[in-house]
């Protein structure tokens, strides 16, 4: 490690969560239904049913959370915003009661010194907005979900100094589009890629908004990044990573950091009709709009072999490009003419096959900040595992064993020249995985509770809570 520079001083050291997967209190307090909260009903939808009405009910214990936090000397904390806790049907009235709990929350980590990260937009749209206009499938959210992050900035600018506009478009538009396993639950190509327009319109015009308004403070998207490998050097598997590149990434991240579509996606795009529709002044608001970050969400490397036309293998259901690794799934899955995604025989894999890759993470820091020239703000990266409780306690020596290897490779991108500002673990205590129930963990905090929903929802710190106050105190010099 001689050679390896040292974690800037103000670096932030952050945990996550996000709204519908931690808060439960489903519908108290005025708080409107999100489509989350109709689309778990749908039955065979999510693990056993499992849904986030109680969750790990951090709405009534935010409290005891932050105070765990703060004996872990946590710098930030990583959390999303309800927005039908603020608008219980997307626009119109204000609810009081939802403002105050999130400036409560952002109050108490401060007075125990955690600043507050805050994700406006966690997947959890307001069902009404679904019900009136189809949601992201209409340019209409766009001055509404203006309208809701300016109530934010207004509300908590003053005490909020990181914001993530959208999290991980490319998964809430290829799981509620393309593969149908998150809501609105659609197979439809066409409509993904004019989803993902509106979207696109959506980050921009929220990001100007937040410049607009002098606030002190940083704005970016998350996006989830896989960086894309070739099986070996035929070069038909090389171009088949580039395909995965330029259809699974610069799709998104080029739109963010340039305001433009990456040419060869959008020629490909064009030539099968599948092509967004611009109105006239999109491409100057796309265009208008620079995040001060680019927001990351680690997990997991993709690999790819070439596909041939003839005789290659399809995704059935939609052009998916699945650089992501998520559930849902084939093993064999890819796209005729463009790439096949493999396992990749270097790489261990978690319970939930998602490759095992902290020098992906390296990769995929030093690829962003070389494309795109900003500052990477880390805010996702993480282990699912079956955690068991033994004599009251979780012993995670193979989440500690993660973590420490994709530090050091943050380590090493930071001695490569890449400007990381901070580390997000995902997740902060346990909670409910979207579609996984509460049997895949994540937490630094495991809290009793399972797919009957009846847990204590006791809270016991694992042995990587330990840890990870550790390298926080050394500033990252203690792994
Ligand atoms: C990210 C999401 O995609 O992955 C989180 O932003 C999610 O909300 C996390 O929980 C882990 O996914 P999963 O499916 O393993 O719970």
């Amino acid at each position: 490690h001689k050679n390896l520079a040292t974690f800037p001083k103000d670096f932030l050291w952050v945990s996550a969560s996000a709204a519908y997967q931690v808060e439960g209190a489903y519908d108290e307090d005025g708080k409107g239904l999100s489509v989350w909260d109709d689309f778990v009903r749908i039955p065979g939808k999510t693990f056993k049913g499992t849904n986030g009405n109680v969750a790990v009910d951090h709405y009534h214990r935010y409290q005891e959370d932050v105070k765990l936090m703060a004996e872990m000397g946590m710098k930030a904390y990583r959390f999303s915003i309800a927005w039908t806790r603020i608008f219980p049907n997307g626009t119109g009235e204000v609810n009081e009661a939802g403002l105050k709990f999130y400036s409560d929350l952002i109050d108490d980590l401060l007075a125990n010194g955690i600043e507050s990260l805050v994700t406006i937009y966690h997947w959890d749209l307001p069902q009404a907005l679904q019900d009136a206009y189809g949601g992201w499938e209409s340019r209409k959210i766009i001055p509404d979900f203006v309208n809701y992050a300016e109530t934010l900035f207004k509300a908590y600018g003053d005490r909020v100094k990181y914001w993530v506009s959208l999290n991980e478009q490319n998964i809430f538009t290829h799981m509620g589009w393309q593969i149908a396993t998150h809501p609105p639950g659609k197979k439809d190509p066409k409509l993904f890629y004019q989803v993902n327009h509106h979207a696109n319109l959506a980050n921009a015009a929220v990001i100007n908004k937040f410049h607009d308004m002098n606030i002190d403070g940083k704005i970016g998207p998350s996006f989830a990044y896989s960086p894309q490998y070739a099986f070996d050097s035929n070069p038909l598997n090389v171009l088949a990573a580039e395909n995965a590149e330029e259809l699974g990434a610069h799709f998104w991240m080029d739109v963010y950091a340039y305001g433009e579509y990456p040419i060869v996606a959008w020629n490909y795009l064009k030539a099968r009709g599948l092509a967004p529709e611009f109105a006239p002044g999109d491409a100057e608001l796309l265009k208008s709009a620079k995040p001060d970050f680019m927001g990351l969400n680690y997990y997991q490397s993709g690999t790819n072999t070439w596909n041939p036309i003839d005789g290659g293998v399809e995704n059935k259901d939609s052009y998916q490009m699945n650089t992501t690794g998520k559930k849902g799934t084939a093993k064999a899955s890819g796209i005729l003419g463009l790439q096949k995604s493999v396992t990749n025989p270097f790489l261990e894999t978690t319970n939930w096959d998602w490759a095992i890759d902290p020098v992906g993470l390296r990769i995929a820091l030093r690829r962003i900040a070389s494309r795109y020239r900003l500052p990477i703000l880390i805010t996702e990266n993480g282990l699912g595992e079956y955690d068991k409780l033994e004599d009251g306690q979780v012993h995670d020596d193979y989440r500690i064993d993660f973590l420490k290897k994709h530090v050091l490779a943050i380590k090493e991108a930071i001695s490569d020249g890449v400007d990381v500002i901070g580390y997000t673990t995902w997740s902060y205590t346990d909670l409910l995985s979207w579609l996984n129930g509460y049997q895949k963990r994540y937490g630094f905090v495991y809290v009793d509770q399972d797919e009957t929903m009846t847990g204590s929802l006791k809270r016991i710190p694992k042995d990587s809570y330990y840890w990870y106050k550790d390298v926080i105190t050394s500033n990252g010099d203690d792994l």
